[in-house]
């Protein structure tokens, strides 16, 4: 069987182009299997998943939760909020304590950057990145590319403008990697201030004109303004963003092109994107939730592939 060339899904960093292109024939199966009236295989009766969310998240979790239950997998959930963490507990111990109850597999979202690649090479289980800090997302970005693959044939050739809050996104970088490797053309917009002074040297374009970027591209993913990371104002308030890079239904309805609108969620709506975009035709969101599932099956599936079993 073909197999990924990773032990575990920390970055995308990692992934060569073949590993992205095994998971997404992996998970054009599994979007299958859940569209079925019985959305479950066996597959992972046999395996045992740790969720570990030290930050917020709706989307992600559920998603997690759901794939790995619809590979029949056993499955532990954990949340900072309400664990020993808060009594001083190490990540490595917390973890740990949790793997001694045989667990094969740990989902984890952490605010710190590099802490999914720190849990690797510590801990005797598999380990998938849901979100490090500012650092990368990798399961949000594959299924952001799957779905514009699903849309569009193929990844290859197309442009895609990734607007908003790149320098807080872990979003921003797991896309702009998973695209590049696809031969897609990646734009990074948004205001001077939240883009990363060297961006361009990962090759993507940069822009700081939102109607300039709608016009060159065929997908625009709106990001969310991560206030929560901002120590400092980057710009003067949010109706003033929102002004400058909120997408509204008008400016969409003038391109010359008939754009796809994809957003990871949460939405703010009215800031980075109108509620009449947000549920348009053109707008993707909810289907890239349903790619999830898929996207993080596939993911999981092939990293249980890789554990010795009795
Ligand atoms: N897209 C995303 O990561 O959403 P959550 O923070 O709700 O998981």
């Amino acid at each position: 069987m073909d197999n990924l060339s990773v032990e575990h899904l920390t970055s995308i960093k990692d992934l060569t182009r073949q590993d992205i292109e095994l998971i997404f024939k992996t998970a054009d199966s599994f979007k299958e299997v859940i569209n079925r009236p019985i959305k479950k295989v066996p597959s992972l009766r046999d395996i045992t998943i740790a969720n570990l969310f030290f930050e917020n998240s709706t989307r992600t979790r559920l998603s997690f939760e759901m794939a790995e239950k619809r590979l029949s997998a056993d499955v532990v959930n954990f949340s900072a909020a309400s664990s020993s963490v808060k009594k001083g507990e190490t990540l490595i111990d917390t973890v740990n304590n949790i793997l001694s109850m045989k667990v094969d597999m740990v989902v984890m979202r952490h605010p710190n950057p590099g802490a999914a690649k720190f849990l690797s090479e510590r801990v005797d289980a598999k380990v998938v990145n849901a979100g490090d800090g500012t650092h990368e997302h990798p399961t949000q970005g594959l299924l952001d590319a799957f779905t514009i693959r699903e849309k569009f044939g193929t990844v290859e050739g197309k442009k895609v403008v990734i607007v908003g809050d790149i320098l807080h996104s872990r979003v921003a970088l797991s896309n702009i990697y998973c695209l590049q490797k696809l031969g897609a053309e990646v734009m990074v917009c948004g205001p001077t201030t939240l883009i990363p002074k060297y961006i361009h040297e990962l090759g993507v374009k940069v822009e700081h004109n939102l109607r300039t970027a709608l016009e060159w591209c065929d997908v625009a993913n709106m990001l969310r303004i991560q206030l929560e990371r901002q120590d400092i104002k980057y710009f003067p308030s949010l109706r003033e963003y929102s002004m400058q890079f909120g997408l509204t239904k008008e400016i969409l309805d003038s391109l010359p092109n008939k754009i796809m609108v994809m957003h990871p969620g949460p939405i703010n709506r009215g800031v980075e994107i109108t509620s009449d975009v947000a549920d348009s035709s053109q707008s993707v969101i909810l289907q890239q939730v349903e790619n999830g599932v898929a996207v993080r099956m596939a993911v999981i599936y092939l990293l249980a592939s890789k554990i010795e079993r009795a």
